[in-house]
């Protein structure tokens, strides 16, 4: 079986950390969830890797290499536009050839990994295999109907009024069946080639398509809050570690997973939270679900249910800051100057709370 990874699209919804940077290299739990995507599916025993990549890929090549670092061997296709997940098959039928293959959505995180499902659908003679989870806002997704005994009746790309509250996960199994299935179909209403219309295509015209039913979570991380949740989640379930510096005068309780080269200096970090290589915790508070990344700094503050990226700066801040996505390079202090004022300078889109 080969791999598919699909890494375009402008992430629209998490601007302005997107302007610099592709939605699916943004870390969860201080690793990007791309990187999270590459490792499920060589976890599930796949070691030919596709990813499709549009305006970013050049930052998506950068980040992810040859895949030696993993153990796979990565293939970069371009799509000249985000013209649909089907469209993006369509363009890797050099590489997937007529073998059976996994797609996986390059910011979809879940739990588990792809381990089972590869090996039922590797065993089956299923024609499509797709993966299905209970959502509160099916509207958001491609849903699915199926009938008592389990059988798929009709799936529906974001129906406004969905007929279930079954969310087609973004991680879908095909065989060569799948060719007949992107030719035949035509751009939906948003001008896209769906993959939800051809595994429809493939129903309608007789083909055995399985729906899995995933129990455990699953986030679609297109935006700031689904961000969080999943990095909430998978913090969770990371073993504490400890590979840098702790002083004597600081307490970690919980789940507190101390990267090489981090020190943490007369603060208190309340976990599950995760400090990365060679960032500085100093007379600060770290509140559980916090991710801090790579070379940060947090000083005399306190932040909790947040994610910082790499070398940003958190100092003096008079307040907790919570519930926060905070980008690269990014210094957020106290104002020595006089009038006490805010002083800010935001990039386009930004969004920000004060009390
Ligand atoms: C895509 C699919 C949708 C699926 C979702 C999962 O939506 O079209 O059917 O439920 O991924 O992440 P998009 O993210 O392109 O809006």
């Amino acid at each position: 079986m080969k791999g598919l990874v699909l890494s375009g699209g402008k992430g629209t919804r998490l601007r302005p950390i997107t302007y610099t940077s592709a939605k699916q290299l943004v870390p969860v739990a201080n690793k990007p969830v791309l990187f999270r995507v590459i490792e499920a599916i060589r976890d599930a025993g796949i070691e030919d890797i596709g990813i499709v990549i549009g305006d970013t890929g050049n930052e998506i090549r950068n980040a992810v290499g040859n895949g030696r670092r993993w153990g796979v061997r990565i293939n970069y296709i371009p799509q000249e536009a985000p013209l649909g997940l089907a469209h993006a098959v369509k363009i890797s039928h050099d590489f997937l050839g007529d073998d059976r293959f996994v797609m996986f959505l390059g910011d979809n995180c879940i739990q588990g990994g792809i381990s089972p499902l590869i090996e039922q659908f590797g065993s089956s003679d299923y024609n499509a295999q797709i993966v299905l989870k209970q959502v509160g806002d099916p509207q958001q997704f491609g849903v699915a109907e199926i009938d008592e005994e389990g059988r798929i009746i009709q799936l529906v790309e974001k129906p406004r009024e969905p007929r279930s509250d079954l969310a087609l996960v973004g991680i879908y199994m095909f065989d060569q069946t799948v060719w007949n299935a992107v030719e035949a179909i035509r751009p939906s209403a948003r001008g896209e080639l769906e993959i939800t219309d051809a595994i429809q295509w493939l129903i309608t015209n007789g083909c055995k398509v399985h729906p899995y039913i995933h129990e455990g979570w699953w986030i679609d991380t297109g935006k700031k809050g689904d961000m969080l949740e999943a990095n909430r989640l998978v913090l969770d379930e990371m073993e504490p570690s400890i590979a840098g510096y702790v002083d004597r005068d600081s307490h970690l309780i919980g789940k507190v997973i101390i990267e090489r080269g981090a020190e943490v200096i007369n603060s208190t970090i309340r976990g599950p939270a995760i400090i990365g290589e060679h960032t500085r915790i100093v007379n600060a508070y770290i509140g559980p679900f916090t991710s801090i990344y790579h070379h940060c700094l947090v000083e005399e503050s306190e932040i909790e249910h947040s994610i910082v990226l790499e070398s940003s700066s958190i100092r003096e801040l008079p307040h907790r800051l919570e519930d926060s996505l905070i980008g690269r390079n990014v210094d957020v202090g106290r104002s020595p100057f006089k009038p006490k004022a805010y002083r800010l300078m935001l990039g386009d889109n930004s969004s920000v709370g004060v009390l």
